[in-house]
């Protein structure tokens, strides 16, 4: 595979690119400290900016690795940060990888992550050589079901009581899309 790390994507709505610093307040104002967006999420909401300051340097420092792919979301129009999208897992050996991804409840149902996710896609299977791209949601989570879907990504199965989140055991749905069904074979 071709690893570029994260490199600055844009769509018509939004710019995906590195977390910095000064991305703190938004991302904690935004969606890090709530609870209704991290509802089906694996982390508890923040509790302190400082904590948000101490996870962006940890992403910052993750930058070095030539296989790291997390993007802040930039929205164009409010010119705010407003969620994230990042690969969490990369098989080398069968060139497949899975994606996570959450934003501000403020900004739901406009589209948008349908839109970060399709760019996102295109990314991974065009210049980075993915040959499969895979997520999971929490089966009473249908909202995340509905973004992969819109992008293309398949049910696979559900693998019943196989994850943990904040609402406790779930389980989880496999969602994935190959690169002979994109519009990038
Ligand atoms: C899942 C999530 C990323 C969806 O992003 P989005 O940009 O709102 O996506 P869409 O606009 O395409 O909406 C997807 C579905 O959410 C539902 N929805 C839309 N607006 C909504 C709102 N204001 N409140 C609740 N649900 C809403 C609709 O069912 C919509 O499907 P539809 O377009 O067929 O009507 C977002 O809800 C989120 O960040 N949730 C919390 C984190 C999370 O669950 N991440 C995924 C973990 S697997």
């Amino acid at each position: 595979m071709n690893h570029s790390g994260t490199v600055t994507l844009e769509t018509e709505r939004l710019i995906l690119r590195r977390f910095t610093p000064d991305d703190a307040e938004d991302m904690y104002r935004n969606w890090a400290a709530s609870e209704e967006v991290t509802r089906f999420l694996t982390w508890e909401p923040y509790k302190s900016i400082d904590e948000v300051k101490g996870y962006i340097q940890y992403c910052i420092d993750e930058y070095q690795k030539p296989d790291n792919y997390n993007w802040i979301i930039e929205y164009k129009e409010v010119k705010e940060v407003i969620g994230s999208i990042s690969v969490i897992l990369i098989r080398e050996d069968i060139a497949a990888c899975e994606v996570g991804y959450c934003m501000s409840d403020r900004f739901w149902g406009r589209g948008i992550m349908p839109e970060a996710l399709s760019e996102v896609i295109r990314f991974l299977f065009e210049e980075v050589g993915m040959n499969r791209i895979q997520a999971t949601h929490d089966a009473r989570n249908p909202n995340s079901g509905r973004v992969m879907e819109k992008c293309g990504m398949k049910v696979e199965g559900v693998m019943r009581q196989a994850s943990r989140n904040n609402q406790g055991v779930c389980d989880s749905v496999m969602r994935a899309i190959l690169k002979e069904e994109s519009f990038y074979s």
